[in-house]
């Protein structure tokens, strides 16, 4: 009887795409499944149930065949059983509360998300309307008319030669990185640059010195690495630990963004950059260097950048990383990573048994487009073009808001950071901005804690200099809300 209900089903009209032979091995299975269908119930004959249903007979072997094969029948010399199988247990599906299906790690970083837009102002994010997609896809063609079987596998670990060829010329002279190519590995995207620091470098429980405010991605990575956060504050030099915590709470990593502090734009002195080196000890500690924007100097047009930790001290335990996501675009996850002479051999294992790379046209399209000058010639015209957005960001905010805000920053990159009165809080007013179209970041998401500091984060990369004014416009309406 419950046999004849569920088969019943198969007169019913099929769903675009289902064959009739796939809605019989369908009903059966699920019926079985929940326990309609107890085990030992026989099944009709495939002559007879075809007959009964006006199927193909072989479209019933198919089903009956299908799930013989899969456990749920048996055959003997009786026809086809259903199989004794344990009684699945019923799992009610779980609330989408991250606390109770996310581990306690990956739940406090579900809360932490913040929203990638495209928007004008959105801090961190190039013109990728301007990059040079016809000439860029040139090297791509090439690269893919040269490509054999081995750039189809997974990459060489440490990634494609020529790349790691043409980065070690152009760090040592775009920023005074003194490296060999074998010291360069190349990952997908500087987020997996420091979950790469955080997990082979150190263990769960060791200690990380963050930036306080720091770049979000970087407070997520080492979270989720179980790592004990100690979060340094940053002045107008960048970082600035006090003394007594070398002492009191040295740590395994220390995480800078020296050229240029993510999110409050500070430039960590030379002072500074030798006092950190004095307290490296390879074996002991390692320093992070992210250096993620600074090829667009402001400060000195057409000048380089203060030059990499890394060069000031190459054994000493520093790992330098870098990205190609502002310099060309984000969604090419290109970065590397150059770690000291001493350490490639290790760390070149360990890296390789944990990440697996690709993308080895892409890398090898990104070599030539480096040796030919393309990235440079590239970079080149784009900075000037972001020079003069923060100059009319920085002249609107300063005619555009009411009040004499604090404008941080701008050295270097891709965004300004404005110091707000303690109320409203930012987080209300970035609200609001989006509502107006302006994707601005509320500074205090930044900080480790609530009361860090209030204010806006905003990106000029992506917002054109003739729409400044008036988006700033936009933003007037929101703050004053
Ligand atoms: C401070 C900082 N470091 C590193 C990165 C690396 O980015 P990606 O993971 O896109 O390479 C970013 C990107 O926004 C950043 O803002």
């Amino acid at each position: 009887m419950a046999l004849d209900l569920i088969l019943s089903a198969l007169q019913h009209p099929l769903p675009p795409g289902e064959a009739r032979q796939q809605r019989l091995y369908r009903l059966l299975r699920s019926a079985i499944l929940d326990g309609r269908l107890s085990a030992g119930v026989r099944l009709p004959g495939s002559r007879q149930l075809a007959q009964d249903y006006r199927m193909a007979r072989n479209g019933v072997l198919f089903a009956y065949q299908q799930l013989l094969s899969e456990g749920f029948l048996v055959a003997d010399r009786g026809g086809t059983r259903v199989a004794s199988l344990p009684s699945p247990t019923a799992v009610a599906p779980a609330t989408a509360v991250p606390d109770e299906i996310l581990s306690r790690r990956a739940a406090a970083l579900a809360d932490r998300r913040l929203p990638e837009e495209l928007l004008p102002f959105a801090p961190g994010v190039a013109d990728l309307n301007v990059f040079p997609w016809p000439v860029w896809s040139r090297f791509l063609q090439q690269a893919w008319r040269e490509v054999s079987a081995r750039q189809l596998a997974y990459a060489e670990p440490g990634g494609e030669p020529a790349l790691r060829r043409s980065l070690a010329t152009f760090l040592r002279l775009r920023r005074g990185v003194v490296c060999a190519p074998e010291q360069i590995f190349i990952v997908a995207g500087g987020q997996v640059a420091l979950d790469a620091c955080a997990r082979l470098l150190a263990d769960p429980g060791d200690r990380v010195w963050l930036e306080n405010p720091c770049y979000q991605a970087a407070r997520n990575t080492m979270l989720a690495a179980g790592l004990e956060v100690v979060d340094v504050p940053v002045d107008r030099d960048g970082m600035a630990p006090a003394d007594f915590l070398w002492r009191d709470k040295p740590p395994r990593l220390l995480y800078l963004t020296p050229s240029h502090q993510y999110p409050l734009g500070s430039v960590l002195s030379l002072e500074r950059r030798l006092a950190f080196l004095n307290h490296l000890k390879a074996g002991e500690n390692w320093l992070i260097e992210d250096d993620y924007d600074s090829e667009f100097n402001h400060a000195q047009p057409g000048g380089r950048p203060l030059p990499a930790i890394q060069g000031l001290s190459p054994e000493a335990p520093v790992i330098y990383v870098g990205t190609f996501s502002k310099l060309l675009y984000p969604g090419l996850r290109i970065a590397y990573m150059v770690v000291p002479r001493w350490a490639v051999t290790s760390f070149g294992a360990a890296i390789a048994a944990l990440y697996r790379g690709g993308q080895a046209v892409e890398q090898r399209a990104l070599a030539r487009f480096i040796e030919s000058g393309r990235l440079t010639r590239h970079t080149r015209s784009m900075a000037p073009r972001y020079r003069q957005r923060q100059q009319v960001l920085r002249r609107a905010l300063q005619e555009g808001l009411a009040e004499p805000y604090v404008i941080l920053g701008g050295q270097a990159g891709l965004h300004l950071t404005v110091l707000l009165p303690e109320a409203p809080p930012d987080v209300v007013l970035s609200a609001a901005a989006a509502s107006q179209g302006v994707a601005v970041r509320p500074l205090s998401a930044y900080f480790s804690s609530a009361g860090g500091g209030n204010g806006l984060v905003l990106g000029y990369g992506m917002a054109e200099a003739e729409r400044i004014p008036q988006l700033v416009q936009r933003l007037r309406l929101a703050l004053d809300k």
